[in-house]
C-alpha cells in the first residue's frame, strides 16, 4: 500500500485521484504551514496525519509526496523528498532557475525514484483527443501549435485584507519574460512527440496596465519556440490585462489538417481534415464528431465525480498515470526532462525579452549531458 504524503494546500486536487484506488494507496499525512488549511483538509478529507513542517512528514512513513507548494518551493522539496528514497509528483513549474532544473535531474537519476510532473493541462480531454488523432496521422505532419494562458492574477499578488505580498509578487509578475509556460508547453508538446525545443524567442508589450508597484512582468508577453523538426509553436501569457481568462486556448496545424479550441461566446472545439473530402470548401468540423473514435476510454468510463475533479479532469487521471509509473515502475507520462525543458521556456524567455527579442538555445535537458554543455549560449 503506497502511503502519499501532500505538501501545500493545492496538492487536494490530487485527492479524488488517490481515493479512488484504495487497493493501491492511501494519502496518509499532510503537511503546511499554514494550521488553518490543515485543520480543513483533515475535517473534509479524513486525512490521518498532518504537520506544520516538511521534514517531519518525511520522517513518517510516507512513501511519495505531491508537493503543491509555491514554485520556488518545488526543487528544495523534491530533492530532500527524492534523497530519502521518496517518489515525487510536483506541481508547475519544475523550478525558478537553470541551475534547480539540473540538480533536480542529478537528483531524480541518482534517486532511481519516480518523479513526475503534474502538468494537469496534458489531461484536458481535447487536448488527449487531438494527442490520439496526431498519433493516428489525421493531420500530417504537424508543424505549428500554439498554446495561450491568459488569466488575470493580479489579485493574488497580496493576502486579501493585509496587503503583506504573496509568492506569486516575485516568482511570478516580479519576473520578465513568459514565467508560466508549462499549461501551454505542455499540451502542445505532446502533438510533436519524440521533436525537442531547439531555441526561444520572447517580445512583450510593455507594461500597460499594472498599478502595483514593484511588479515587472509585461503584460503580454509573445514566445516562439523552434523546435528540433523546424515546426514552430507560439505560446501567448498574459496574467495582468483586464479581460475573461482563456487560460486553455491551443491550435495545431497540420500537413493535412487543423485543430482551433474556442475562444469563447459559443465558440466550440473544431477542427478540418482533408481526410473530410470537403476539397476547397474546407469547412470547420465540431471536434465532438471524433470523441467516439478518439477519446480515450479511461475519459469515456469517468463518473461525474471524476469529469468534475479540477481542471476538466485533468487532476484526475495524473494521478492514476503516477501510481502506473511508481507501481510498475514505467517510465512516467511526463517526466523530469520534459519537465525541465518545458519550465525552461520560461526562464530562457527572461533572457530573450530583456535582449529584444534575441533566440536562446535550449540546453538538452536528457540523460547523459555533461556539464560542459550545461550552459546558456549567447
Ligand atoms: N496545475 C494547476 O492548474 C495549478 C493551479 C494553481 C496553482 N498551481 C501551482 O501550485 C502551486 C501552489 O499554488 P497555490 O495557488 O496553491 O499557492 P498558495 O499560495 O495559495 O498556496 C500555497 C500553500 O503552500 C503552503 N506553504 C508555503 N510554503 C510552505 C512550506 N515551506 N511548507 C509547507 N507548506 C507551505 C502555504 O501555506 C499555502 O497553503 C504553485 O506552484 C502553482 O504554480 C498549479
Amino acid at each position: 500500500m503506497l502511503k502519499v504524503g501532500i505538501v501545500g494546500g493545492r496538492g487536494l486536487s490530487t485527492i479524488a485521484g488517490f481515493q479512488n484506488r484504495p487497493e493501491l494507496c492511501e494519502v496518509s499525512a499532510i503537511c503546511d504551514i499554514d494550521g488553518g488549511v490543515l485543520d480543513d483538509a483533515v475535517k473534509k478529507h479524513g486525512i490521518p496525519r498532518s504537520y506544520r513542517i516538511f521534514d517531519d512528514m518525511l520522517d513518517s512513513d510516507i512513501d511519495a509526496v505531491v508537493i503543491a507548494t509555491p514554485m520556488h518551493c518545488h526543487v528544495p522539496m523534491a530533492i530532500q523528498a527524492l534523497e530519502r528514497g521518496l517518489h515525487v509528483l510536483s506541481e508547475v513549474t519544475a523550478g525558478v532557475t537553470i541551475d534547480e532544473l539540473w540538480w533536480l535531474i542529478e537528483a531524480v537519476e541518482k534517486s532511481k525514484k519516480t518523479y513526475m510532473f503534474a502538468e494537469n493541462y496534458c489531461y484536458i480531454p481535447q487536448n488527449a483527443v487531438i494527442k490520439a488523432m496526431v498519433n493516428d496521422g489525421l493531420f500530417g505532419k504537424v508543424y505549428f501549435g500554439e498554446g495561450e494562458y491568459i488569466h488575470n492574477v493580479l489579485s493574488l499578488v497580496s493576502r486579501s485584507g493585509f496587503g503583506m505580498p504573496t509568492w506569486r509578487k516575485y516568482w511570478q509578475l516580479g519576473k520578465r519574460g513568459c514565467f508560466y509556460p508549462t499549461h501551454s508547453v505542455g499540451p502542445v508538446a505532446q502533438w510533436f512527440e519524440g521533436d525537442s525545443i531547439k531555441s526561444v524567442m520572447t517580445c512583450s508589450s510593455g507594461q500597460n496596465v499594472a498599478e502595483i508597484e514593484g511588479l515587472r512582468q509585461d503584460d503580454t508577453t509573445l514566445t516562439m519556440c523552434r523546435l528540433e523538426s523546424g515546426g514552430l509553436v507560439k505560446i501567448r501569457v498574459d496574467c495582468m490585462s483586464p479581460r475573461p481568462h482563456n487560460m486553455s486556448y491551443y491550435s495545431l496545424q497540420g500537413t493535412k489538417g487543423c485543430y482551433e479550441a474556442p475562444r469563447g461566446l459559443g465558440d466550440e472545439h473544431k477542427i478540418w481534415l482533408e481526410a473530410s473530402g470537403d476539397g476547397d470548401n474546407r469547412k470547420w468540423a465540431p471536434l465532438s464528431d471524433y470523441y467516439d473514435k478518439y477519446l480515450p476510454e479511461r475519459y469515456k468510463n469517468a463518473t461525474e465525480k471524476q469529469k468534475q475533479s479540477g481542471h476538466w479532469g485533468g487532476d484526475f487521471f495524473l494521478v492514476d498515470d503516477f501510481l502506473d509509473a511508481v507501481i510498475n515502475g514505467k517510465k512516467p507520462a511526463i517526466d523530469v526532462y520534459d519537465a525541465c525543458e518545458w519550465t525552461a521556456v520560461g526562464l530562457l524567455s527572461e533572457l530573450s525579452v530583456t535582449n529584444g527579442g534575441r533566440a536562446i538555445d535550449m540546453p538538452r535537458f536528457r540523460p547523459g549531458t555533461p556539464l560542459s554543455e550545461q550552459i546558456i549560449k549567447l
